[in-house]
């Protein structure tokens, strides 16, 4: 499941836990990206509608970072006279679309509820075996490790684990050590277009529900940064692309692999509990899954209920010697 659902309406997509001063847990470059990737004039006005009677320093934040073309659109619209349920239709929009952020930023053990359930098709990291045993691989946008450990099981030498989130590198260092793993997988702070290695110095990329064609999660840039740090020979994968993502990387050269299934793929939640819990929060938008879990029972729901294609393929690309 990649971040981002870029869509821009007032529909109810997430039960939403996050308040607007949370957005100052993003740190500068992730809020320098996401304004430079969206202030069209109908995000800048929410925007601003939405910081009505916030804090200063959240206000002076959103000023920084805004492109200058739209600076004077948010002045003048952090001026206007709303009335309260205004602001608040500006608020739930803005958290809506800043949701996944929140998440990694802010409650980083939510998503790690969520995915510890969401097992990629273990026939992923063998086919990919013979890019990953005893190579030095990197993992772009890698969470809290779902896809780290997935390249150690199948006997990578180390795993560069990259990531913007603080809190999603908090678990992946407690994990890494808890699994005895410091040697050989190693977290640092980056992001698809500024990648904290060397030239050439990695003999295979993966990003697993992170990298899309939209240039704040990758893009062309982000495309070209993971070939700067690839040696020759080497091999891209993307792992579980979302379906909108299909043509721009067969277009870039991807090849495609979807993994056969027998059954249905699930979501493995940790216990009724946190099936229940999970639905409400990240599945507001599809009451189909609250319902299937109360109906059965159970703590297992299948992707197609969820509404979201498995996690059963991945494209890959080689870069010539
Ligand atoms: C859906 S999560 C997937 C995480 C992990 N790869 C996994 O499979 O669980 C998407 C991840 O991409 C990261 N991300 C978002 N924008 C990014 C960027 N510009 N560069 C690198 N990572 C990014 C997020 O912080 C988040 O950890």
């Amino acid at each position: 499941m990649v971040s981002g659902n870029l869509s821009f309406d007032a529909t109810v997509m997430f039960d939403n836990p996050f308040h607007i001063e949370d957005l100052l847990v993003l740190d500068c470059e992730t809020m320098k990206s996401i304004l430079l990737h969206n202030h069209s004039g109908a995000i800048c006005t929410q925007l601003a509608h939405s910081l009505h009677g916030a804090s200063d320093e959240l206000i002076q934040r959103f000023l920084r970072y805004l492109p200058e073309q739209r600076q004077r659109l948010f002045q003048q619209e952090i001026e206007r006279d709303l009335a309260p349920a205004e602001v608040r239709t500006a608020r739930q929009l803005i958290l809506n679309k800043f949701f996944w952020e929140l998440i990694y930023w802010k409650t980083p053990n939510l998503y790690e509820e969520l995915t510890e359930g969401e097992h990629l098709h273990p026939g992923i990291f063998q086919a990919l075996q013979p890019d990953l045993a005893c190579k030095t691989v990197l993992d772009v946008g890698a969470g809290s490790g779902r896809a780290s450990f997935e390249c150690r099981r199948v006997g990578a030498a180390k795993v560069y684990a990259v990531e913007p989130s603080s809190g999603l590198l908090r678990i992946l260092r407690q994990k890494t050590a808890a699994r005895g793993e410091q040697q050989h997988i190693i977290p640092s702070a980056g992001r698809f277009d500024q990648i904290p290695l060397p030239n050439q110095s990695v003999d295979t990329v993966i990003s697993c529900s992170a990298f899309t064609a939209a240039d704040e999660q990758g893009g062309a840039s982000g495309l070209q940064e993971m070939l700067r740090v690839l040696r020759p020979g080497g091999k891209i994968a993307i792992i579980w692309p979302r379906s909108a993502d299909h043509e721009w990387l067969q277009q870039h050269g991807f090849h495609y692999v979807e993994l056969p299934v027998a059954g249905e793929m699930t979501v493995a939640f940790r216990s009724y509990q946190s099936a229940v819990h999970c639905a409400k929060l990240f599945y507001a938008h599809n009451p189909a899954v609250l319902h299937y879990i109360e109906a059965q029972h159970t703590t297992a729901v299948p992707f197609s209920v969820i509404g979201m294609n498995p996690p059963r393929d991945y494209f890959w690309l080689c870069l010539d010697r």
